[in-house]
């Protein structure tokens, strides 16, 4: 399964760069707000940093205006993935990107059948939001086996991109899964490595390490 990390803040980025953590990137708007810098500044620098898909999100609503903001960000470097929304519109900028050659990460996804459609528009990545549908006691993880069952069903190449992760349990059950790639906050990488018998070992060890002769 892939890392990618969510979040605009290239300090982040590196942070968990260094540790091997990150083979892409995902921002939305929100995230690009927080940094307070502007939009393409950020998504320069961020794929001056990692060489891997880094999506920036379209923020028209219409068909017309996507695909002008889609080939626009396209530009700004080779890896960019152009996240758009799952809307009629979005679906058609969708399949005018694939004919293009410009790669999109279908987001909002909120059901298995919206995952479908945006795999046959010719989608590269879908991003269900797993953690805003357990905000609304729905199982977030249950629409990702439904749609890993769905696209297996029939070959699509489209890749599921766990999306709205909040904690360890997401990752855990989107491998296991055999979800593609999972976008997760720095906060969670770094819940991902504690453990309380690492830290109890590594005191242990360093206990004993006093009275070996030196
Ligand atoms: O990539 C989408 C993700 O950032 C949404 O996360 O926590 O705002 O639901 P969240």
């Amino acid at each position: 399964m892939q890392f990618f990390i969510d979040t605009a803040n290239v300090d982040e980025i590196r942070q968990a760069n260094d540790m091997g953590l990150v083979d892409g990137v995902t921002t939305n708007p929100s995230l690009i707000a927080q940094t307070g810098r502007p939009f393409k500044e950020v998504i320069a620098e961020i794929c001056e940093i990692i060489d891997g898909p880094i999506s920036a999100e379209a923020v028209s609503l219409t068909y017309d205006e996507m695909l002008v903001e889609a080939r626009d960000l396209a530009k700004i470097h080779k890896n960019i993935v152009v996240k758009i929304p799952l809307v009629a519109d979005g679906l058609k900028c969708v399949r005018t990107c694939a004919a293009e050659g410009i790669k999109t990460n279908v987001t909002l996804c909120f059901s298995a059948t919206q995952a479908l459609l945006a795999a046959k528009a010719g989608a590269t990545y879908i991003s269900p939001f797993v953690g805003r549908l357990d905000d609304i006691s729905f199982q977030g993880m249950d629409l990702i086996g439904e749609i890993l069952e769905i696209y297996s069903a029939y070959d699509f190449d489209t890749q599921v991109l766990v999306a709205s992760i909040r904690n360890p349990l997401h990752v855990l059950e989107s491998a296991r899964m055999g979800a593609h790639v999972a976008t997760i906050p720095l906060k969670v990488m770094l819940q991902l490595i504690k453990h309380p018998l690492t830290d109890r070992g590594i005191e242990g060890f360093m206990k004993d390490w006093e009275k070996v002769p030196k």
